[in-house]
Order: structure tokens, then sequence, then C-alpha cells
């Protein structure tokens, strides 16, 4: 979920809507996703298709406009048309060069995440590593962004400069002076394994991803397929299932909602779930409750 503009910032539109991506939430959904680019591409075998894999950022999206190659404004995705000017707040992390490499006019998109390392630093401070990026890049005072120091994965660059594939692309980004997200290519039985490695990987990463994104690799497929007005068909977020944890009821409270609503809210023991600490749940309703 992307957050709505806020009115302490400068409105701009996006040169190119930032789009979202489609979600599978199992290997049913993938090979469907399969079988839609096969039959939209008018290709019988799926060995001719190769993708790139890469790790779902589980942070903020940002995209940075450079002009001849010098960093001139940075947006949040806002609603994906119109974006936030958070151009003081990017300038701080110093994993975005304030000067590429090429004089380059493009956009480049990325993922703006706090480390799970910073975010410990932090204390209590945060709920989780997300909400800290969130937060953080919020902050009309930019020196109170740096010193959260953010850090940055970008997994997009636009106009597409004559790259050929994801993996090209993912080149250049890094050839510029910016971090790239980690991207492997692969055909398509390769998929699933990818999946699982990374699932196992997640746990000793300083950073949270909360899924594998798989896109069509040659930028020319993905021309032909274009876009829905909210995803590109050419790519999909294979989610990873959501953390689970168990922990003991304490007490039970109650809580009175903005519009009286009463929910019953239960007091845990301290519990680690994705990087936050769960020590209070809400318990549905009474019926529930009691049922329980
Ligand atoms: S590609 C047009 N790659 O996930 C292509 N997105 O749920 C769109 N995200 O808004 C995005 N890691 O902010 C892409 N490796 C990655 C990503 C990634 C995180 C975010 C992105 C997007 C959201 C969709």
């Amino acid at each position: 979920i992307g957050y709505k503009p806020s009115d302490k910032f400068k409105k701009v539109a996006h040169d190119i809507p930032m789009l979202s991506l489609a979600n599978a939430f199992s290997k049913e959904n993938i090979e469907d996703f399969l079988k839609k680019i096969k039959n939209f591409l008018n290709i019988k075998d799926s060995e001719k298709i190769v993708f790139s894999a890469e790790p779902k950022i589980d942070g903020i999206s940002a995209s940075l406009k450079y002009i001849d190659g010098i960093f001139t404004l940075g947006l949040s995705r806002g609603d994906g048309k119109v974006g936030e000017d958070i151009t003081p707040q990017i300038m701080t992390l110093h994993e975005i060069p304030h000067r590429l490499s090429e004089s380059l006019t493009c956009n480049i998109r990325g993922e703006v995440f706090m480390k799970i390392s910073t975010f410990e630093q932090f204390g209590d401070e945060f709920v989780n590593p997300r909400n800290a990026a969130a937060g953080s890049l919020k902050q009309k005072d930019h020196r109170i962004t740096r010193d959260r120091k953010l850090s940055f994965f970008a997994y997009d660059i636009r106009p597409w400069q004559g790259l050929d594939t994801e993996e090209e692309e993912m080149e250049l980004i890094q050839r510029l002076g910016l971090p790239a997200v980690p991207t492997e290519t692969a055909k398509a039985e390769m998929l699933e394994k990818i999946y699982e490695r990374w699932v196992k990987e997640r746990e000793n990463l300083d950073y949270e991803i909360d899924g594998l994104v798989i896109k069509e690799s040659s930028k020319e497929k993905q021309e032909d397929m274009g876009s829905t007005a909210h995803h590109p068909r050419w790519a999909m977020a294979w989610k990873f299932p959501a953390e689970q944890g168990s922990s003991k009821i304490i007490s039970i409270g109650w809580q009175v909602g903005r519009t009286g609503t009463v929910t019953p809210v239960a007091n845990l023991e301290p519990v680690p779930i994705a990087g936050a600490t769960i020590k209070r749940s809400t318990l549905h309703n009474v019926e529930e409750l009691e049922r329980l």
C-alpha cells in the first residue's frame, strides 16, 4: 500500500505513471501468469521465454529524475499519477548520487528502505523498518531524514535507453552509480527454486523482502505486452506467505474506535514477527472470542 500525498509536500505529476504489480499467492497463480505470457506473445515453447527474478523490497517506492545526469527531482509514488516532491529528503540518502556517471536524462525508480540493522539501532522508536522508512521520508525537516540513514535499491530506468533486457538495465543502473536490486535471469522451470531460495535467504538479509518479482526480461516483449491501468502485464510479484508467530495472552482489554465500536484487544507476551515486536493484537469480535 502506497501512502497518499499529504498537504505538507508539493504535488508533482509523474512523467510516466508509477504502476503497481499484480500479485501471485500460489504456484497456480504463477502458472496462469506464464500461460498468459505465452498466449500474448504467441509462443508455444516456454523454454523460449527468459525471465528476470529479483526480490521484492518491502519499502517505499520513489522516482528520481535526472536531467543531463544531475539529480533534479525526487517524487514519492503518491497515487501513481501524482507524487509528492521529496527532493530534499531523497538528497540525504548517501547511496543516491547527485550526479550520474553519464549525462543521461531519465527517471530511475526504486525502493527506499531502512536496513534491519539501522532499524534496531533506533530501539522501540518504530513499529517496523517499512514504517520507519515511510515516516522518515515524510519529514519536512530533511535533517531528520538524514539521521535515519535510509537505503535505496533501484529496479527501473525510463526511458529504456535502447536496452534489450532487464539484465542490461540493472547493469546500466549500476554503471550510473546507483545500487541495483539483485537480479538473475531464469527459464520458467527455474522460478520455483529461485522463489524457495529467497524464502530461505530472507532470514539472513539486512533488509526486508516480501516476495519475488518475476519479469519477462526482453524489453521488446515488455513493450508488446504493455500494461493495464494498474500494473504491467509482463511482471508479477510472487508474494511470500505472511510471517506468523505464537505467543501467550496476558490479559484482554477493550478498545473503543472512532465510531464507537468496541473491540477486544489481547495484551501478549512480546513476540518478534517480521521485524516488529508484537505486544497487542485485536481479537476480531466478541462472538469469536467467546467461541474460542
Ligand atoms: S517493478 C512497472 N521490482 O513493489 C514495474 N517493484 O507492489 C513496477 N517493488 O510499486 C515495479 N521491489 O515499489 C519492482 N524488485 C522490484 C521491486 C518492486 C519492490 C515495489 C514497487 C511497486 C510495488 C508493487
